[in-house]
């Protein structure tokens, strides 16, 4: 049996957990937000500074154990969905995502995933990277505004005191960091979708990659 596999990139904010949630649910794939993976190793580096050498990276990557279930993360099975949403997480973790052996690592367990099941897989490198072969590969945008402003709003519902500016230029960052890169940066795979969510709601954008789902 050949297995069906969505790849869905795109800069953060441009709504892909939310979409692939809601995919994943009406096609009956397994969910697998692979942002969540280097959030994951980032909590854990963290805890030992950020000024953390390379030699320790690579022994607390070997030390750590990432598992995935539905929507629920686990970092050395410890519940940690909630955890890695921080501000200081999401503000370290491009750093850490950059890493060429720490993406080596969550690589290998992302395909490890997608090759017993059908998945939607949502991250940077998804479409270009990790499964380049994927059955059907999609590229969600939308501008920095409405990004800042959808994680802004995401941020302050959790009670998280944060400021839009702060939030917008956290963005530019990290789009930044993600986008230069040398190890599979984000970028849009020459055969996906491109499918730009500004001024879109939820249920536009899932009727538009149902669409394509045939
Ligand atoms: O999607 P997110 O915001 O949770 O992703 C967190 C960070 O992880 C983001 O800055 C880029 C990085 N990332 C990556 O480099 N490759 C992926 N496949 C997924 C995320």
């Amino acid at each position: 049996m050949v297995n069906i596999s969505i790849a869905l990139d795109g800069p953060a904010g441009a709504g892909k957990s939310t979409i692939a949630k809601i995919i994943a649910k009406a096609k009956k794939l397994t969910y697998i937000d692979t942002g969540a993976m280097y959030r994951a190793i980032t909590l854990k580096i963290l805890r030992y500074g950020k000024n953390v050498q390379e030699e320790q990276i690579k022994k607390i990557l070997s030390d750590s154990k990432i598992d995935i279930d539905g929507n629920d993360i686990f970092l050395d099975g410890k519940l940690v969905t909630e955890e890695i949403r921080k501000p200081e997480v999401s503000n370290f973790v491009s750093h850490v995502a950059k890493i060429s052996f720490v993406r080596m690592k969550m690589v290998e367990l992302q395909r490890k995933i997608a090759a017993n099941k059908n998945v939607i897989m949502d991250g940077r490198d998804i479409g270009t990277y990790v499964l380049p072969n994927a059955t059907y590969k999609f590229f969600l945008t939308a501008s920095i505004d409405e990004r800042a402003k959808r994680r802004f709003t995401e941020l302050k519902e959790k009670g998280f005191n944060v400021t839009f500016e702060e939030v917008k230029n956290e963005m530019e960052k990290r789009d930044k960091i993600d986008t230069e890169r040398e190890f599979a940066p984000l970028r849009q795979a020459e055969d996906a979708i491109v499918i730009d969510t500004t001024g879109k709601c939820i249920q536009e954008v899932v009727d538009e990659i149902l669409y394509y789902l045939k």
